[in-house]
């Protein structure tokens, strides 16, 4: 291909230059974007979800029984499936949090969650009041433990 007019080449050299500059500025911007979020991604599954899985299931159990509570359904058949659930997932703690399990508040907390549940159990509460209270000496162990551990 013939140039007709070689004078012009010389003149837009420079800015398709400029032009490959930004290009490659840019692609490197997109590169280390698409980089730094595969990074985070790896990351974050390597963070273990239990721990968050097992804290929001008890926490869900405790809403349901805030809404039975609410809505005056508090028959045991309604409340008790909830606490047995919060029992047994209470066995759990340990297991979810490894690095707080040799803390020795954190023993007595867990197992302070297991005694209130087991007393719930062990006397379903019958009447909505009873519930309440039920409610509140279970959500005070919950307490117990994310004073101190929970951040
Ligand atoms: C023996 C300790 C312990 C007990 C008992 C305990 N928790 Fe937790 N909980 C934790 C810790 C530790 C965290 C912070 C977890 C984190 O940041 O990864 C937490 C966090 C939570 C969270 C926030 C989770 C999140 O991902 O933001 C909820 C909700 C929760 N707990 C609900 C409850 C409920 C409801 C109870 C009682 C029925 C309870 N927990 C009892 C230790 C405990």
């Amino acid at each position: 291909m013939s140039n007709p007019d070689p004078g012009a080449k010389e003149s837009t050299q420079p800015q398709s230059r400029g032009k490959r500059y930004l290009f490659l500025l840019i692609l490197g911007f997109v590169l280390g974007m698409i980089a730094t979020v595969m990074g985070m991604r790896a990351l974050q599954a390597r963070q273990d979800p239990f721990p968050d899985a097992l804290m929001h299931v008890q926490g869900w159990h405790m809403d349901q029984l805030d809404a039975a509570l609410k809505a005056n359904k508090c028959s045991p058949d309604v409340a008790l499936p909830h606490l047995q659930a919060l029992r047994m997932t209470a066995n759990n703690l340990e297991d979810a949090f490894p690095s707080s399990r040799d803390d020795e508040r954190f023993r007595n907390a867990a197992a302070a969650m297991r005694a209130a549940a087991d007393k719930a159990i062990s006397a379903p509460p019958l009447s909505c009041p009873a519930l309440g209270a039920t409610m509140k000496s279970i959500g005070e162990s919950c307490g117990g433990c994310h004073r101190d551990f929970r951040d």
